[in-house]
């Protein structure tokens, strides 16, 4: 039993639980603020089975309260009362009861189990996007355009979003908590599909929703939702030629420095995320924030040059190599790329 010493000792740590999980309502990271269709028909079910039981709650608490003040013990009253069991009519009333609820549970669930399973991927009007997850980052081919890019994920407003999804390495899962449920990305080989749209335009946190090593916690990415004419304006600039540092010495440590594992446009090797217009990502390296006024995360280029200075630090267990210590660049070539880098903006 709970004595008020004890009550008051628990009273700190329930209000820093409160505060604790108050954190975890991130707006753009939340499956109670659905922001498209998929996310809806999921919360249209939670909202269904919590009015059920909220019910079921009052109901028998209800019925529970006014049979333990009705048939309490009267003052005086020394006998036994009378003892029933087995009443005909109350079994059939609370076997019947829940059948009905877990009907009214059931249909709408295999509904919008069956249209999830929609996942678009013959459907010509829909964008194809195959997503590969690495640790820790996530790489999105749009094959029918032959675009390749990272971490930020590009899609027009509206549209069906075909997704087919598998990993490189271990077990990630797929997850954009504002726009659908989430989805594994499987080790076996396996390819999985699924399919969701963003009719609003406007930027959806995404996470890895599957322990895959020290960095789990960071391996987010961004879905932007954009006007069809913007995204194909991004499209276009994705497909220009490459642009590589101005100087010709920094763009040739670049080169054998990072174009061994990064891309940009034509160039290099997509081994490690494609780095084409770095400088209009909403993130670096995922979880660095970008935002000029600092509000919300930094500038781009501090967000660089803390990622260039010591990767391992940002995201423990990546596989890039450190620049300074396993690649041998310089303070000064770490800065001019990471100027270069904030500077390559797309269209
Ligand atoms: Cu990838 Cu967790």
């Amino acid at each position: 039993m709970i004595t008020w010493q004890g009550g008051k000792r628990l009273l700190p740590m329930t209000a820093a639980l409160g505060l604790i999980l108050a954190g975890c309502g991130r707006e753009d990271l939340s499956v109670l603020r659905p922001q498209g269709p998929a996310a809806e028909s999921s919360f249209d079910l939670m909202k269904l089975s919590i009015t059920i039981m909220i019910a079921v709650l009052l109901i028998v608490f209800s019925i529970a309260a006014y049979v333990l003040v009705k048939f309490r013990r009267k003052p005086g009253r020394r006998e036994i009362p009378v003892q029933v069991e087995g009443n005909f009519k109350l079994e059939v009333v609370w076997t019947v009861i829940p059948l009905i609820l877990v009907v009214i549970l059931a249909v709408p669930t295999v509904k919008a189990v069956f249209a999830a399973g929609n996942d678009h991927a013959d459907d010509p009007d829909a964008v194809k996007v195959k997503v590969t997850g690495h640790q820790y980052w996530w790489e999105f081919e749009y094959t029918d355009y032959g675009v390749k890019t990272a971490q930020d994920l590009v899609i027009p407003a509206g549209k069906d979003i075909a997704f087919e999804l598998r990993t490189a390495d271990v077990l990630h899962s797929f997850w954009v908590p504002s726009l659908s449920g989430k989805i594994d990305t499987n080790p076996d080989g396996t390819v999985n599909r699924f399919s969701f749209s963003a009719p609003n335009e406007g930027v959806y946190r995404g996470k890895c929703a599957e322990l895959c090593g020290p960095s789990h916690g960071f391996m987010e990415f961004k879905v932007k939702s954009v006007s069809e004419a913007e995204f194909e304006q991004w499209l276009a600039s994705m497909k220009a030629p490459a642009v590589l540092p101005e100087d010709p010495q920094l763009a040739e440590t670049f080169r054998s420095a990072c174009l061994r594992c990064h891309a940009v446009g034509d160039q290099g090797l997509a081994v490690g995320p494609d780095l084409t217009g770095f400088g209009s990502r909403e993130s670096v390296a995922g979880i660095l924030l970008n935002d000029d006024t600092g509000a919300d995360g930094a500038p781009i280029l501090e967000n660089i040059q803390t990622w260039l200075r010591d990767p391992e630090s940002v995201k423990p267990g990546n596989t890039m190599p450190d620049p300074k210590a396993d690649l041998g660049l310089t303070d000064a070539e770490i800065d001019g790329i990471a100027e270069y880098l904030a500077g390559y903006t797309l269209e």
